[in-house]
């Protein structure tokens, strides 16, 4: 993506006597009132210590999961403050920081706080933005409130980058160019991103997982026109075969895609794209079945169900990784949240952390599960975004980072 234009932290007048608003995107899986993955957290971390370096007062918000515009304590950010703080600490060497966590997100309680916050050993986090219908909703008086706390407004949400809710898009309206700009997640995103979307070195393989076809339509679409070769599993696997006439069983299948698939594969055919659906799979009765059972090929017995690619597919499609200069994978081959159905998805990522390739992970289920098959640190990038990703390898533009460019509607 060309990122002519766009500040970025680094380029704007933070310092002493100044405020700067980051949002963060803090959507982090929470269990027990405890944080169960720091991965976007620590992500976030290169922006926050450098803004506290400049000795700004910093003032960070973030949404978490997807309360109804009111408050859910279920979904408060303060298991998140807790962890932030730690993390602080530990990985960045700032010791004794503490983070303020105001019960609202303005309002005196919050001028006094931001009034009293000592920048060399606090910051502040605002509680759960989504607890406020304004921000999914998009409102101008909420952006206006959130951007009156601060002098200067960074976005390094790159996983909320693709929603025009009102904490990465209207609140651009409220900071001239001089005073807003990207944060380094987004940054590191957009270069890593950038390596599958513009000129990719060839070959170029990507891997399409997941439930739906649905979900994926959009970007397997964009995907044939630029990769040599595209490996499909997960379950909308099983709607391209039953679309090709192969009994599934009772696999996953959206009848209303069904003609879809069919004109993918008509179009793979016709422009001579290696399109790779499974050529076995691993069945059970239901989801939670202790131990998967090895079909001969393509066809799904009767009684059972795909819900993991089969040691030929997985031998094939290691050999086309193996191969590649360029890897894009997106979306989990099986049910790997159930062990019996996790071995396509784990050797998969195996596979592209050997490779050669420069290897892009295209965030969510599949992001977990690099980090599940302890491969992720050889792994190129491993996108913090999923919608977020998918929308930008789609090539369509992302409101949070568009709103950042000289020249937008929101430009002054
Ligand atoms: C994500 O987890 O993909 C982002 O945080 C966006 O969350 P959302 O899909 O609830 O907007």
């Amino acid at each position: 993506m060309d990122t002519t234009g766009i500040k970025f932290i680094d380029d704007l007048a933070l310092g002493e006597e100044t405020t700067v608003l980051i949002r963060v995107d803090f959507n982090v899986p929470l269990d027990n009132g405890k944080v169960a993955d720091d991965t976007r957290i620590k992500a976030a971390l290169p922006t926050i210590t450098h803004a506290i370096e400049s000795k700004a007062k910093v003032i960070l918000c973030s949404h978490l999961g997807r309360p109804k515009g009111e408050p859910d304590p279920k979904l408060s950010l303060e298991p998140v403050a807790a962890r932030l703080a730690e993390l602080i600490d530990t990985d960045t060497l700032l010791y004794d920081f503490e983070v303020v966590f105001p019960e609202n997100i303005a309002g005196d309680d919050v001028d006094t706080l931001l009034t009293e916050l000592n920048p060399n050993r606090q910051i502040m986090l605002l509680e759960n933005l989504r607890f406020y219908p304004g921000e999914k909703g998009g409102d101008d008086d909420f952006a206006k409130t959130l951007a009156g706390l601060a002098d200067f407004y960074v976005n390094d949400a790159f996983g909320a980058a693709h929603r025009k809710h009102a904490s990465v898009y209207q609140i651009n309206k409220f900071f001239d160019r001089h005073h807003k700009g990207a944060g380094l997640l987004i940054r590191r995103e957009l270069e890593g991103l950038g390596r599958v979307t513009d000129r990719p070195e060839k070959p170029y393989v990507a891997i399409i997982g997941g439930a739906k076809v649905s979900d994926k339509l959009s970007v397997l679409r964009t995907l044939m026109e630029r990769v040599d070769t595209l490996l499909i599993g997960g379950a909308m696997a099983y709607t391209f075969l039953a679309a090709q006439g192969v009994s599934v069983g009772n696999s996953l299948v959206e009848e209303d895609y069904m003609a879809e698939a069919k004109s993918i594969l008509e179009r793979a055919r016709l422009h001579n794209l290696d399109l790779v659906l499974p050529l076995d799979h691993g069945v059970g009765e239901a989801l939670d079945d202790g131990e998967a059972d090895y079909t001969a090929d393509e066809v799904i017995p009767d009684g059972t169900m795909g819900l993991d690619i089969g040691p030929k597919t997985r031998e094939k499609f290691a050999e086309v990784i193996a191969e590649a200069s360029t890897i894009f994978w997106n979306g989990p081959l099986g049910v790997f949240e159930n062990e019996a159905f996790a071995r396509g998805t784990m050797e998969i990522a195996k596979a592209v952390a050997d490779s050669s390739a420069y290897s892009v992970i295209g965030g969510g289920d599949s992001a977990a599960a690099v980090v599940r098959a302890g491969v992720a640190e050889q792994i190129n990038h491993v996108s913090t975004g999923g919608g977020a990703s998918l929308q930008l390898v789609e090539g369509k533009p992302l409101p949070g980072i568009e709103s950042l460019r000289p020249n937008h509607p929101f430009d002054a």
